[in-house]
């Protein structure tokens, strides 16, 4: 084989500081060209699937051979909830291990589900468990509007730095994460920012180096955050006393 043939591309789906999203077609129309695999990392962003209104974002997933999703963020699961999908089934045999006590094949071919093909995990604590019960309960629209929610209060965040005279946005938000920070700030203040919020019991922010410079992260993931939590938090960042 040419070794300058590639063999894998993983592209990002929902970036784990600015949620931004690769554009999915032009990658995947590549990988066709090219022989590739594709891979999309979708940890973040693949909740966006269960949205009506974000779903487009995501177009081009479907040319993916394996997506990895966790449910820990958009799926509002207690971690662990990584998911691997796959395209084409025989890309799971490597799991398909025989062990006589667990899956002998006359009880596999009588019918008996045997899940070893499914997952590596036996008697690890079954963390598919919580997530079949949150789509059973919730589904897929119920899903849908807590990301609608969350979605929105992340433009709504932006919209009050923007308009905030002594606040920077990074740029509009392409999921539920917000970068900013006060305008002429150091580095340096940026960070003492973080963790006095942090020390202080009044906000968990995240951080972020991008453009060569820190910025405070806001990933917004509570569907019951109103409107004035957001202005509270601005107020918090800029030093004043909780209200
Ligand atoms: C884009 C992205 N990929 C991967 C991960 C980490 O995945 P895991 O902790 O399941 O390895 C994260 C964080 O949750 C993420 O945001």
């Amino acid at each position: 084989p040419d070794p300058h043939t590639p063999v894998i591309v993983a592209a990002t789906a929902g970036t784990t500081d600015a949620g931004l999203i690769d554009p999915l077609p032009a990658i995947g129309a590549l990988c066709r060209t090219h022989g590739a695999r594709l891979h999309i990392d979708a940890a973040y962003g693949g909740g966006l699937l269960f949205s009506d209104r974000h779903r487009p974002q995501l177009t081009g997933l479907d040319t993916a051979h394996t997506v990895t999703l966790d449910l820990h963020k958009l799926g509002w699961q207690p971690a662990a909830a990584g998911l691997l999908a796959v395209h084409d089934p025989d890309d799971l045999t490597a799991l398909h291990h025989h062990a006589d006590y667990l899956n002998a094949p006359d009880d596999t071919d009588a019918g008996l589900p045997d899940l070893l093909g499914r997952s590596l995990r036996t008697t690890r604590r079954p963390d598919v468990l919580k997530i079949a019960a949150t789509l059973k309960t919730l589904g897929r629209t119920g899903l849908g509007a807590l990301v609608d929610r969350v979605c929105d209060h992340a433009r709504h965040l932006a919209d009050l730095i923007t308009a905030h005279p002594r606040l920077e946005l990074h740029a509009p938000p392409t999921i539920s994460t917000v970068l900013f920070r006060p305008t002429h700030a150091t580095d340096t203040t940026v960070a003492d920012i973080r963790r006095r919020l942090l020390t202080h019991g009044h906000a968990v922010l995240g951080r972020a180096r991008l453009d060569d410079r820190l910025w405070l992260k806001a990933t917004l993931l509570n569907p019951h955050t109103r409107p004035a939590d957001l202005t509270a938090l601005l107020n918090l960042v800029e030093g004043n006393t909780p209200t």
